[in-house]
């Protein structure tokens, strides 16, 4: 829900305000939101705050760190704690520390079903779009121990980013995107029946701290949009932005000891190939709370 009290509810006058405050002095490339760091899990006041300034405005930064194929999964865990992250999803596939470990599955079977587990692409999303509201994804981090020979590049867009694009283009895509049901995710069975109900929710909503939430998939299969003209066009708009050629679409690929801390924006990931020498695995950590003074 989007209260009409906050400047992104569609009949809110703020917007204006909220949107020239948002877009003034934005990254322009990648780089403007890498930081070198030292130690990710012992970051330096001013390692902090220059990642911080930069989710401050942007719900996204990058770092690199000197710890170049160190697989540690205390790096995300003790990242995340310096940024108020403490509340892990643990989902279905996550290790039993509840932080992932992305790479190629080796054998068929459950995991190499989801396509993270493949070096398939990845269309965009945001993370956990399939959770219930209550359990919303706000932040997740990704950490790379080890890259593959070649691909595996990241499009990030920061969600607030895609609402502005929206907005001004038609605020009628708002309204349909801030729809309580507008999207379903279909029951998931397994062999004793349903494993997760049916979820409905709004792609843009806002926390109860007044910030933006974005839920979405790119995905066409296990997913059902709400089928009416005005949603349909605000799909059509929001797939143009993330399959165009906007400068605010940010593409680059983690390399070993670098690592992506973001507010859950949407992001996507092209195919990749393992080499004899290289096999790419990334760290993952999704959490239910946002970043901390963000
Ligand atoms: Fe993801």
């Amino acid at each position: 829900m989007i209260p009409l009290s906050s400047p992104l509810h569609p009949d809110n006058p703020a917007y204006p305000a909220w949107r020239d405050a948002k877009l003034a002095a934005y990254p322009a490339r990648l780089e403007d939101l890498l930081v070198e760091v030292a130690d990710p899990r012992a970051l330096t006041m001013s390692e902090h705050a220059a990642l911080l300034a930069r989710i401050r405005k942007a719900n996204m930064a990058l770092y690199a760190s000197r710890l170049t194929e160190v697989a540690d999964k205390s790096i995300p865990r003790l990242l995340g704690l310096q940024f108020g992250l403490e509340r892990l999803d643990s989902n279905l596939l996550a290790d039993e520390d509840a932080i992932t470990t992305l790479t190629v599955a080796e054998e068929p079977g459950r995991k190499g079903d989801y396509i993270p587990y493949t070096n398939r692409p990845l269309r965009w999303h945001t993370d956990g779009y399939y959770n219930r509201a209550e359990n919303g994804i706000c932040a997740f981090l990704l950490h790379c121990v080890d890259t593959a020979s070649e691909g595996g590049e990241n499009g990030l867009l920061d969600h607030e980013i895609a609402y502005i694009l929206l907005r001004e283009e038609d605020p009628a895509h708002i309204r349909a995107l801030m729809g309580e049901t507008v999207m379903t995710i279909p029951p998931r069975m397994d062999e004793s029946g349903v494993a997760r109900a049916a979820e409905s929710g709004p792609v843009f909503a806002t926390l109860p701290s007044g910030q933006l939430h974005m839920r979405y998939t790119a995905r066409t299969r296990s997913i059902e949009w709400q089928d009416t003209i005005e949603v349909r066009a605000a799909v059509t708009a929001l797939e143009a932005v993330f399959n165009g050629t906007s400068p605010y679409i940010f593409r680059g690929r983690l390399e070993p000891g670098m690592g992506l801390v973001c507010n859950n924006v949407p992001h996507c990931r092209s195919g990749f190939n393992d080499g004899p020498s290289h096999k790419r695995m990334l760290y993952r950590a999704r959490y239910f709370d946002r970043i901390a003074g963000s």
